[in-house]
């Protein structure tokens, strides 16, 4: 019987190495034969350690498994599927798992991420093997076709990037995958790294040959060791098998990748300050343009995508672009691994559709607030993003229809709030952040968030507050049109949303709820 233990970060986290090591010694005490296997996580944090056993009926799930359960486990002949009282039932079969449209995130938590034979028995590869076949022009068209728009944030068309790079005429290009994630309350990068590398890996080198790169660099965040391990023993698996260096898979293309690991600041994940920190310089803004697509590494052209852009694409190819369009609405097509934090009860990774609304992801989904207590906010796409009052909650998870109400989707990231949550607080922490991660380019960030939390202290003290609100809309108006990057030009939606949405935090010695 094979038993499948999470090795994902989350799960290490809540002593899933420690439950491996108490089944493999009681299994050896009992003489009970079992092959131990370890996986990625299907993405449901609750339930960590989720224990799995194949059964002929599919794999039974055993949940939030501590050392001590494990006796009582064998007791039970979990095994064989026996019941007992940390059953959850069939995997498959928990809603938060049944309702999900799992394309990009379909091996993670399935299989050990480092099987490359257990990859490709699932369709590993095919995507390659079919780009390698359409040749450079008609893969860039399929993921044109397919629709899929930047998983990083800001949506932009993958195909027509990919296309600008193609057409650009240059000795040497580069793929560059942001990995470095620095979106509070998201985790979809690193769950795909631990879960199931191959597949990014995949997807770089159906880019590389599409644009015709040499080389490739994978910036990830130097806080994800265990995803950084698990990118470079993948790497060196995929180099042995011919899937990467001289030659991949047997065709006229080389691709070299590489896994840079960045020292930690949020404006690196801002693809220009990625690119000057890959070369090894200060990680700051770069003016643009010129866009990277003509001049980004060593101001060569350069794809730079987000993980969840890359690791899309092996499905595309694979099942054809019309089966990855088919999912969505309106311009939003595929699928986006939503990932719900914060205070709510089931927190985790949850791949869909475009289309679904945000009261479904934080109340079916999610299942309300960790406390019980009503949600009163949730902040959707990071610390640059608006929070969303539960009357906002029939907005559809839609790039447009998110901006039509002053948000942003942008990696995916929901953090629920419930009605403790003080909103003054949280204008100010975005402001905060800001200044604390500002690169120092451009004044509007730089000076502007330093003075915006100079300026929400006043207001809660109840210092002239009027006019204080509207000189702090008026400085979010300034950094919104007048910086550089997205880090300052964001930061105001976080803030304005709160004084719209929740005035009353701001009245001077507002009393938090209870
Ligand atoms: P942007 O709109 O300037 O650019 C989007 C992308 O399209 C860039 O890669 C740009 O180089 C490319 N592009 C634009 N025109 C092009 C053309 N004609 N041909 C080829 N490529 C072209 O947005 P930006 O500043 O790169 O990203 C802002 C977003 O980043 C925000 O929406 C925010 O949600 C997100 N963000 C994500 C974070 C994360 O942790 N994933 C952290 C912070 C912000
Ligand atoms: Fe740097 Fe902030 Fe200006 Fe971006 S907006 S370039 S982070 S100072």
């Amino acid at each position: 019987m094979r038993v499948f233990i999470p090795r994902d970060a989350a799960a290490l986290a809540v002593g899933a190495d420690r439950v491996a090591a108490a089944i493999v010694s009681e299994a050896q005490a009992r003489g009970v034969a079992l092959e131990i296997v370890r996986t990625g996580s299907r993405g449901m944090f609750w339930l960590e350690p989720l224990v799995e056993v194949e059964t002929p009926g599919g794999r039974m799930g055993y949940g939030k498994v501590g050392v001590r359960d494990v006796p009582g486990l064998f007791d039970a002949d979990f095994q064989s599927g026996g019941w007992h009282e940390k059953s959850t039932g069939m995997v498959e079969k928990i809603p938060f798992f049944a309702k999900q449209d799992r394309l990009t995130f379909a091996r993670c938590g399935v299989i050990d991420p480092l099987d490359l034979d257990a990859y490709r028995a699932l369709g590993g590869y095919d995507g390659l093997a079919r780009a390698l076949q359409l040749g450079a022009a008609q893969t860039v068209a399929e993921v044109k076709a397919s629709g899929l728009r930047g998983r990083g944030g800001a949506g932009f068309p993958t195909g027509i990037k990919w296309e600008t790079v193609r057409t650009a005429v240059a000795a040497q290009k580069y793929i560059v995958c942001n990995a470095d994630e620095g979106d509070s309350g998201t985790f979809a990068d690193r769950m795909l790294m631990e879960g199931d590398p191959f597949t990014l890996i995949e997807g770089m080198t159906i880019a590389a040959a599409a644009v015709g790169a040499t080389r490739g660099y994978i910036y990830v965040r130097s806080e994800y060791p265990h995803a950084i391990r698990t990118m470079n023993d993948a790497i060196a698996i995929a180099c042995r098998a011919g899937l990467l260096g001289r030659a991949v898979m047997g065709s006229a293309y080389d691709f070299e990748l590489e896994v840079r690991v960045g020292a930690g600041a949020y404006v690196c994940g801002e693809e220009t300050a990625l690119l000057e920190s890959l070369e090894g310089k200060r990680g700051q803004v770069r003016a643009k343009p010129p866009i990277p697509a003509l001049a980004g590494l060593f101001g060569k052209p350069t794809v730079v995508n987000n993980l969840v852009s890359f690791a899309t694409i092996p499905f595309i190819l694979e099942k054809g672009a019309a089966a990855y369009a088919d999912y969505g609405m309106g311009r939003s097509r595929g699928t986006m691994p939503v990932q719900i934090a914060g205070n709510v009860k089931h927190g985790g990774l949850f791949e869909v559709a475009f289309g679904i609304t945000l009261g479904e992801l934080v109340n079916e989904i999610g299942g309300g607030s960790a406390t019980g207590r009503p949600v009163r906010a949730v902040q959707a796409g990071g610390p640059l993003g608006a929070y969303f009052p539960p009357a906002l909650f029939d907005t559809p998870y839609d790039y447009e229809a998110f901006a039509a109400r002053d948000g942003l989707i942008g990696h995916g990231g929901l953090v629920v709030f419930d009605d403790s949550v003080d909103m003054a607080k949280m204008a100010r922490f975005a402001m905060a952040f800001c200044a604390h991660e500002s690169c120092g380019k451009c004044t509007p960030c730089r000076i502007g968030s330093t003075r915006g939390v100079e300026v929400i202290d006043k207001i809660v003290a109840g210092h002239a507050a009027e006019e204080n609100i509207a000189l702090v809309k008026d400085l979010c108006e300034t950094m919104k049109f007048g910086s550089l990057c997205a880090l300052g030009g964001f930061t105001p939606y976080p803030v304005l949303s709160a004084l719209h949405h929740f005035p009353e935090d701001f009245a001077p010695a507002a009393i938090p709820a209870a």
